[in-house]
């Protein structure tokens, strides 16, 4: 775990836990007895630590983190325990830093008296992405070397530092060109003592005049920008105690803090992320057809189809990552008015500094704007972005399949239809894909793709490949009306829609939903996405069904329906784009939502002319009836085999809708609920809304709930009743 070896006087241990090097209990031990033995060798003068593989740690190891008290305790082996050895070791310890340096690898580094690093190292502390705060003494050492404001921005955002820049604040010492092992080694023999002031302990906090001030602003931004949070708020308060109290005392206040934190369900939630995240991105159809084996088709160069919302913002999404598209329309208005989005998205970039002017220009070179389909012939990869229109996009297909070569991979952003009848219109239905994008297509982490029946596994391989490289968090489904994230979803909005037409007002609605921790209410939402796109998906749907869909429709097939929305969208209300949608806005495409007297008075002549009388709703039950209703759903995805594992469904909610993450998602949430409550108010809604289908629970919901014991999610699958997928 920890190799030790010296090289003349100097004793070099190495910590070596792949992939990462996370500080589990048996590498910190490694690390401690490591120490140990160069102090005790009269031989070494100098101790190096560095890391093996890709990084020096990223930190301690989340998968033990329940058993809390290993981490920072003082007893047994800690990163505490072998914090102070470091630090009170009278032979100089240095730090060689690579890859990454976070969290308790970091607190490793201030421990140690001296910090050397390679250009490409990152260094920070990302606890507070997952719900706790550095509790091996991080908040306190570290203001210790950057002062009190810039401690507090690392600390509090949790983002991670270049190593260029943590020598310009102090937390390095000297950035080294060429072998680190050799560079640490050369240097460590430079040193005979340590000084008192290379124990961090011993320093005073550096600039800290204007601490409170900076303390009261950051709390602010907080609240406003992190509602509902409470990590930055304790990362925040414990940095504030470096400054406030003397070291003993600050460190006391930390483990308060930490364990404050480390006992919550937040940080269970957001844990619970981190490892959901990265198990969603891991897919398995088979033995012969899964992430680990199936090889990926390099895109070199992209075609995007339609340059409307989605299509100007995915192109951006394959520019900014070196990707050469060319962008078709169907006729040159609508090729310009695509570029000037591109452009404008582009400038935005500048604007905040995220790129330089230089920079975007480069990035237009290699965009190759055309009306002609033709052009693609060549590309490696297509992503469809015109109208959601089931013959639209089957004619395009048709085409590109005559025109492209034969290995092009063919992607759809369709929000809800078929993959498989959209292969069907082409020759080669293993290369179609769907990859779907969330609005705006730039911005929003999430890429949800979807697999057919004959999708192969080398196309599926391309696009999760190309969705990392573009910087998303893929996430693999099989196909099915409206896949995993617009059914749950819909399930959620219409179940708001119901509680309008009974008794509450949008902003009511939405006010609760952002109360419960929803970056936005679900009509605000519709607002952005547009009122009419919603409108065209239900007619849509309608259509395949052979419904013909009014605005006094009340029931689908025996289903409830509620027509409030294509009510709004008769009105000519589609949304921010027109300045007007369920609420009005300072102008169109504004962003500051009014609640407007008009959209009331459509609502209220809606139930007036249905009779129906409207009642108050509570919380509770809005919070209960969208939640539900939305993990009724996802369990059917499970059951379906739409999705694999419940991790799939919460990661689509955490990036595709903002869903807090301090909940882990909804799958999770259910989990933290308790399924057989979940289950009981699922047959509860049942019994008083017969003429809603969602309300009737799912098999697979009934078979874990009824089990009687408290079945942790990674085994919920094991109760699928109809497992249609070896994944
Ligand atoms: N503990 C346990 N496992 C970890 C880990 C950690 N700290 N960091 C990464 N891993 C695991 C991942 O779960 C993943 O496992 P898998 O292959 O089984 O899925 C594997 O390492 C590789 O990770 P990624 O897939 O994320 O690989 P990347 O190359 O994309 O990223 C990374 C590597 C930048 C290190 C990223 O994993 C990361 O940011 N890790 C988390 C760092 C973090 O939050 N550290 C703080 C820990 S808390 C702490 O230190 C408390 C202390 O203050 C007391
Ligand atoms: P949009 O209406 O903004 O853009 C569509 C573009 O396609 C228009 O610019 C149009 O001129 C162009 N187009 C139409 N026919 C064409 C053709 N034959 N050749 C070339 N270009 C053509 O639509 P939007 O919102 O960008 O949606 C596109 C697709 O993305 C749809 O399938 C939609 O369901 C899906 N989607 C939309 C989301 C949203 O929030 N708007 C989110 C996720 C997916």
């Amino acid at each position: 775990m920890a190799e030790y070896k010296e090289i003349d006087s100097v004793a070099v241990i190495e910590l070596k836990n792949p992939p990462a090097n996370a500080l589990s209990k048996a590498l910190v031990t490694g690390l401690n007895n490591g120490v140990k033995r160069a102090i005790d060798n009269p031989r070494i003068k100098s101790i190096v630590l560095i890391g093996n593989g890709q990084h020096f740690s990223a930190g301690a190891d989340i998968t033990e983190f329940p058993r809390v008290a290993d981490v920072t305790s003082k007893q047994g082996v800690s990163l505490l325990t072998v914090g102070d050895v470091i630090e009170s070791c009278n032979k100089p310890v240095v730090s060689a830093i690579h890859g990454v340096c976070f969290g308790g690898g970091l607190e490793i580094a201030l421990f140690s008296h001296y910090r050397l690093a390679v250009q490409s190292a990152k260094l920070g502390f990302p606890e507070v992405s997952l719900g706790i705060l550095p509790g091996a003494n991080g908040t306190q050492r570290l203001p210790r070397v950057v002062g009190f404001e810039v401690a507090m921005d690392m600390i509090v955002s949790g983002k991670p530092v270049s190593a260029p820049q943590a020598l310009q604040y102090g937390i390095l010492d000297k950035i080294v060109d060429g072998d680190l092992l050799t560079a640490a080694v050369q240097f460590a023999k430079t040193l005979n003592t340590v000084p008192h002031d290379r124990r961090l302990k011993n320093v005073p906090v550096p600039n800290s005049e204007n601490a409170n001030k900076h303390f009261e602003e950051k709390l602010a931004k907080i609240k406003q920008k992190q509602r509902g949070y409470i990590a930055p708020i304790n990362c925040l308060k414990a940095v504030k105690a470096s400054v406030d109290l003397p070291y003993s005392e600050g460190v006391t206040k930390e483990f308060q803090l930490f364990m404050e934190l480390m006992s919550s369900a937040q940080a269970r939630g957001q844990q619970y992320s981190f490892f959901s995240e990265r198990a969603a991105t891991k897919w398995y159809l088979s033995a012969s057809k899964n992430y680990k084996v199936s090889k990926d088709i390099p895109v070199k160069t992209a075609g995007v189809i339609g340059a409307g919302t989605m299509g100007s913002g995915i192109a951006v999404s394959l520019l900014t990552s070196g990707i050469p598209v060319i962008l078709v329309e169907q006729d040159s208005k609508n090729l310009e008015r695509g570029i000037e989005l591109i452009k404008s998205i582009l400038q935005g970039g500048v604007k905040l500094k995220r790129m330089t002017q230089s920079q975007m220009n480069q990035i237009l070179q290699i965009l190759q704007p055309t009306t002609k389909i033709e052009d693609l012939q060549s590309v490696d990869l297509i992503i469809e972005a015109v109208f959601e229109n089931l013959k639209l996009k089957q004619e395009l297909f048709s085409k590109l399949d005559k025109i492209c070569k034969r290995d092009t991979v063919l992607c759809s952003n369709t929000s809800t239809l078929d993959i498989d009848k959209i292969a069907k219109s082409t020759s080669r239905p293993e290369k179609v894909v769907g990859t779907h994008f969330f609005a705006p297509a730039h911005i929003m982490p999430l890429l949800e793709n979807v697999y057919g029946n004959h999708t192969s596994a080398e196309t599926i391989a391309t696009v999760m490949k190309l969705s990392k490289k573009i910087r998303k968090i893929p996430v693999l489904v099989k196909t099915c009306h409206g896949f995993v994230a617009n059914r749950t979803f819909f399930e959620y909005s219409q179940e708001l829609r119901f509680v309008v037409e009974e008794g509450l007002l949008p902003n009511e609605v939405d006010d609760i939903l952002e109360d419960f921790g929803m970056p936005m209410g679900v009509f605000k939402v519709n607002d952005l996405s547009g009122i009419d796109v919603g409108w065209r998906i239900r007619q849509e749907q309608a259509i395949a069904n052979g419904f013909n869909l009014t605005t006094n429709t009340r029931y689908i097939n025996g289903e409830r329906y509620c027509a409030i929305a294509d009510k709004i969208f008769q009105a000519g209300r589609y949304g921010r784009k027109t300045g007007k949608g369920w609420y009005q806005y300072d102008k169109p495409g504004g962003r500051v939502a009014m609640v407007d007297p008009n959209v009331n008075n459509i609502i209220l002549n809606h139930c007036k002319e249905l009779g129906l009388t409207r009642r108050k709703i509570s919380t509770q039950e809005v919070i209960e009836r969208c939640m539900f209703a939305a993990i009724n759903e996802g369990f059917r995805c499970l059951e379906d085999g739409i999705a694999s594992k419940p991790e799939e469904i919460d990661t689509i909610w955490l990036h595709g809708f903002g869903f807090p993450r301090y909940r882990g998602g909804p799958m999770f949430y259910a989990s933290q609920v308790g399924l057989r409550k979940v289950y009981e108010r699922i047959k509860y809604y049942q019994k008083h809304f017969p003429e809603t289908s969602h309300w009737i629970a799912s098999e697979m919901l009934q078979r874990i709930a009824e089990s009687g014991r408290n079945v942790p999610i990674s085994e919920w699958t094991k109760f699928n009743p109809t497992p249609t997928s070896s994944r």
